[in-house]
């Protein structure tokens, strides 16, 4: 499975099939995205240019918009960068599988925050997008991913699957792009970017 396929599936499926809590109500949904914001907040230093990258229709990125980081919203999807400009159309958006992101962006960000992306794209997509994730980060900012690592790793078929990773095979990933992992207790990977 490539990306190509990946962003492909995501631009058909739309924004119906971001979130479990959608299944649930509307409500859910959003209150999932806030409470997301809110954890990520804790991480994040005030006022720094942040990139969600992976955005769909704005879950996260639009209630961490709210709490005054600049965000912009990064996705190859054009079916969910219109969603997310009938959600919040005061939030800056770029049209991106990753690879041109630090170009598209123009200036380097604070951090990149990455959810439920990575995860449904096979090993070798995801150290291409991870490459330009790293380009688009200032030295010192922070990557914040949703990349999950299992004692029994298992690698995406299609589009909805979830890839996992040897934890040993994702530290040495990380080193080789001068990620150091910052320790404490989230919900995702959090690296700093040497
Ligand atoms: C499960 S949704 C997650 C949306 C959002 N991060 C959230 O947590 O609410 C996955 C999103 O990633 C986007 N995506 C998947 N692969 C991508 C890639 N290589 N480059 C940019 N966007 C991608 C899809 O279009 C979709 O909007």
């Amino acid at each position: 499975m490539n990306a190509h396929d990946v962003i492909k599936a995501w631009d058909e499926a739309g924004p119906k099939h971001i979130h479990p809590s959608r299944g649930v109500s509307e409500e859910a949904y959003w209150a999932s995205g806030e409470q997301t914001a809110h954890q990520l907040a804790e991480v994040l230093k005030p006022g720094w240019r942040v990139v969600d990258f992976g955005v769909g229709d704005g879950r996260v990125a639009i209630p961490l918009r709210r709490l005054g980081f600049e965000v912009t919203g990064a996705d190859a999807s054009p079916t969910m960068l219109t969603a997310l400009a009938g959600n919040d159309p005061g939030l800056p958006q770029v049209q991106t599988d990753g690879s041109d992101l630090y170009a598209q962006l123009g200036h380097k960000a604070d951090a990149v925050v990455c959810l439920a992306v990575l995860i449904h794209h096979g090993r070798a997509s995801v150290l291409t997008i991870l490459d330009g994730l790293c380009k688009a980060v200032r030295k010192g900012g922070l990557l914040i991913l949703d990349w999950p690592t299992s004692a029994h790793p298992e690698e995406a078929q299609i589009w909805i699957d979830v890839t996992t990773w040897d934890p040993d095979v994702q530290q040495a990933e990380a080193a080789k792009r001068g990620l150091k992992r910052v320790e404490g207790d989230h919900p995702w990977a959090v690296f700093r970017k040497s």
